[in-house]
């Protein structure tokens, strides 16, 4: 995906959410960005944590002005602008718990290296050298 740029196609005609929706790109930027870079996964949580941020202010801001103007398409709006928050708060849970069963298995292996090569093998290594007195560094 390529970065997106601001055009006046994209403006609703009200200043306050046009400046939210430019948020929105910079943030959808900021992700692409890092990825292209090689570290997307580094900024991924921050990224999400702004989006489901961003988007419980901003369609707030929304749903007030459907309020205070009578829209007839507010019902169907707010029920995807919960759905859009729903799927932003599910991807978050997932990377949570993704990480989570990631730092299950890099503790496994620290574990595993510790007892079975560090107690064992370069222990056992420690005693040869002592034994046959090849003069083990002090
Ligand atoms: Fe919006
Ligand atoms: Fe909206």
């Amino acid at each position: 995906m390529r970065p997106l740029e601001w055009d006046v196609r994209f403006s609703s005609g009200v200043a306050s959410l046009d400046d939210d929706h430019r948020e929105f790109l910079a943030l959808q930027n900021s992700l692409l960005e890092a990825r292209g870079h090689g570290r997307g996964h580094r900024v991924l949580h921050e990224v999400l944590e702004q989006l489901i941020a961003w988007a419980e202010i901003h369609q707030a801001r929304e749903e007030a002005m459907f309020g205070e103007t009578g829209y007839p398409g507010a019902a169907r709006h707010r029920a995807e602008h919960e759905r859009l928050l729903a799927a932003a708060r599910s991807l978050r849970l997932r990377h949570a718990l993704d990480l989570e069963r990631l730092t299950r298995a890099v503790l496994g292996l620290f574990d595993y290296w510790w007892k079975r090569h560090i107690l064992e093998h370069d222990l056992e290594f420690g005693r040869y050298l002592a034994a046959e007195r090849h003069g083990a560094p002090v």
